[in-house]
């Protein structure tokens, strides 16, 4: 949710700048502006550029020679002040000397700005940011850091902030508490963003910032206090993410790579993770003893949206394998529930950003009770990754697309290893396990044969695009794979999709057929599959259309279905692996077809670092 970007060194700073938004652009993409030190000219007022609408705005309106080799920028996802050029950021003050980027939310941004605006400052846009740009002015005696700080006494709320002062060449300062910020070191030029994907081009060694940490950075030194001035030693640590994998490597867009990349990124989160001569699992970052493993009672998964989904198939699998009970929750219902802690209950948070607010605010709620919490985490180094207590980091590599795809797939083989190990440390058998490990060595080839769906997929998708409506139906360990299939159309189609329980259908839902909505039923190979051709029925009995994703052998389900969508077929509880990729091209077909922005669907980001 909005992006920061930062560079001092010898070269020009503009381009720098513009290039790391645009690599951030998948944050926040409503407006973005950059602010840049004038070099000859120390005191003079920053040249400060902001546009409305995507980078590529920005980008043609910032002057290809602009010079300086200090600045910021930042592309933003509107939470206080509509879309337009003046809320963007930077935001400066009365004399133009200091400018700010801000990611979070300064709650108390009103009764700052009546304060301020008792002072003389008069204010350009209608964001809470603004109030840091005064507040920094208001302070500065000469030392940019030292008035970040007097400022940050004042606020309440998350942020993220990168600041400048003209009288200042060459530093930036920032600081951080709830909204990421990371310090990139390169040789003899620094970086600050929000996401390491900003500076991959420039440097692998980064600090992650912590909360109520200020860092003060020139070309080529920085340092690192907390709020109370104590030093902090910096741990610079080495990404490994290659800067092909941020590419789109041909492919239309970000989505349609993700999902094409599943056959991959799967096998490497289960890589080296199997242990086939006892039959289990080794998950090394649990941090862990068998003992504990075995005391474990109850388990409960904290998410938001598409990791939420995961977190329920996790339920399912964990309850079915290690019989442990096992309830998913929304992180922004529990946070504010005053949440029962109990005794010998794991806790899994899981995000594929690490960085969701919900998640993160509830996870440390039950940490503050007790609980310990382990992270199901894509990006290394988040802030879920870093404040959990141990965890599974499921490797599918950057993903851009605000639409999750591939990291749901990841995160979904994650919960069958944990899955594995809870239950070989509970009761079920060598052989149980053993087999369980060939079900899953088999899921890459499956993952390869339901991709290979795609023309199919893409055909149906062109015959039901114009559909306003249209519901998601499975059962059992596919009412997950419903909710993530509607969700999916309905973040980057904006048609309405409700995912719904097949049983659950006839208490309700049923009302909505009609001849204009397609039902898309996913039929499980095991015990429900008779029931789900029960619910298929109902929906053609009262004239709705069907598609129906099943194995591609189920002959009885393909003469029922309007449209049938045959994948590989595997044992009945891996099936979310195979059913959940023709939803994802459903989706992303349908999208293209309606001529939709896919990789970044309106109002949305990737992360949502704000309630
Ligand atoms: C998924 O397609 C969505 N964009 C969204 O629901 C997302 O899964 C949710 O915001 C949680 O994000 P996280 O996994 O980064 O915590």
């Amino acid at each position: 949710m909005c992006g920061i970007v930062g560079y001092t060194g010898p070269r020009q700073a503009s381009r720098i700048l513009v290039e790391g938004l645009k690599r951030l652009e998948y944050r926040g993409y409503d407006s973005a502006g950059i602010a840049v030190q004038r070099p000859a000219d120390a005191g003079s007022p920053l040249a400060v550029i902001k546009r409305k609408g995507k980078i590529a705005e920005l980008r043609s309106a910032v002057p290809k020679d602009l010079p300086g080799t200090c600045g910021i920028g930042h592309t933003r996802w509107a939470t206080h002040g509509g879309v337009t050029d003046a809320n963007a950021h930077p935001h400066c003050d009365a004399s133009g000397k200091v400018a700010v980027v801000h990611n979070g939310i300064i709650e108390n941004h009103v009764a700052l700005r009546e304060t301020l605006e008792k002072e003389g400052a008069v204010f350009k846009s209608e964001t809470d940011s603004e109030v840091i740009a005064h507040l920094v002015a208001f302070y500065y005696k000469g030392d940019l850091e030292e008035a970040l700080r007097a400022a940050l006494r004042h606020l309440t709320g998350t942020y993220g902030i990168a600041c400048i002062h003209s009288d200042e060449p060459g530093r930036i300062v920032g600081a951080r508490n709830g909204s990421p910020l990371v310090v990139g070191v390169g040789s003899g030029e620094m970086f600050l963003a929000s996401d390491v994907t900003a500076m991959l081009a420039h440097t692998r060694q980064v600090v992650y910032l912590n909360d109520r940490e200020v860092v003060s950075m020139s070309a080529d030194d920085f340092r690192i206090a907390d709020l109370e001035e104590n030093a902090v030693d910096p741990k610079i640590d080495r990404i490994e993410w290659d800067l092909e994998e941020i590419e789109k490597e041909g492919f239309a867009c970000y989505m349609e790579k993700e999902i094409f990349e599943q056959a991959e990124s799967v096998p490497r989160a289960l890589s080296g993770r199997v242990d086939r001569e006892n039959g289990t699992a080794k998950l090394g970052g649990l941090n862990l003893t068998r003992k504990e493993l075995h005391a474990i009672e109850r388990v409960r998964v904290i998410a938001a949206g598409t990791s939420w989904h995961a977190g329920l198939v996790g339920a399912y699998i964990l309850e079915s394998l290690a019989r442990v009970p096992v309830v998913a929750e929304l992180a922004s219902e529990l946070r504010y529930r005053n949440p029962v802690v109990e005794p010998n209950t794991l806790y899994l948070a899981v995000s594929q950003s690490g960085e969701t607010a919900d998640t993160l605010f509830a996870m440390r709620e039950v940490q503050r009770r007790g609980a310990t919490v382990l992270g199901i985490c894509n990006v290394v180094g988040s802030t879920i990754a870093r404040e959990s207590d141990g965890g599974i980091y499921v490797h599918s590599g950057p993903e851009i697309a605000v639409a999750s795809t591939k990291a749901f797939t990841s995160q979904l083989a994650a919960f069958y290893l944990l899955g594995l190990l809870l239950a070989r440390t509970h009761d079920l058998s060598h052989a149980e396990g053993v087999r369980f490990i060939k079900q899953l060595d088999a899921i890459p080839e499956a993952i390869k044969g339901a991709l290979a769906t795609r023309d199919k997929v893409q055909a149906i998708a062109k015959k039901y695009a114009r559909s306003g409506d249209w519901l998601f139906l499975g059962r059992g360990i596919l009412y997950p794979i419903a909710l993530e299939g509607a969700l999916k159309l309905k973040e980057i189609s904006y048609a309405h999709a409700e995912g719904c329980g097949a049983g659950e259908m006839k208490h309700g839902t049923i009302a909505l057929v009609d001849a204009e909505t397609p039902s898309v039923f996913l039929v499980p190979s095991g015990h429900l599959r008779e029931k789900t051709i029960s619910n298929i029925k109902e929906i053609k009995a009262r004239g709705g259309p069907v598609i129906a994703v099943a194995d591609s052998d189920d002959r009885e389900v393909e003469s029922l279905a309007d449209d049938f969508i045959g994948v590989p077929p595997v044992d009945a509880l891996f099936q979310p692996f195979t059913q959940i990729v023709p939803l994802q091209m459903l989706a992303y077909f349908v999208a293209l077809e309606l001529g939709r922005d896919v990789d970044q669907p309106r109002n949305l980001a990737k992360s949502v670092t704000v309630e």
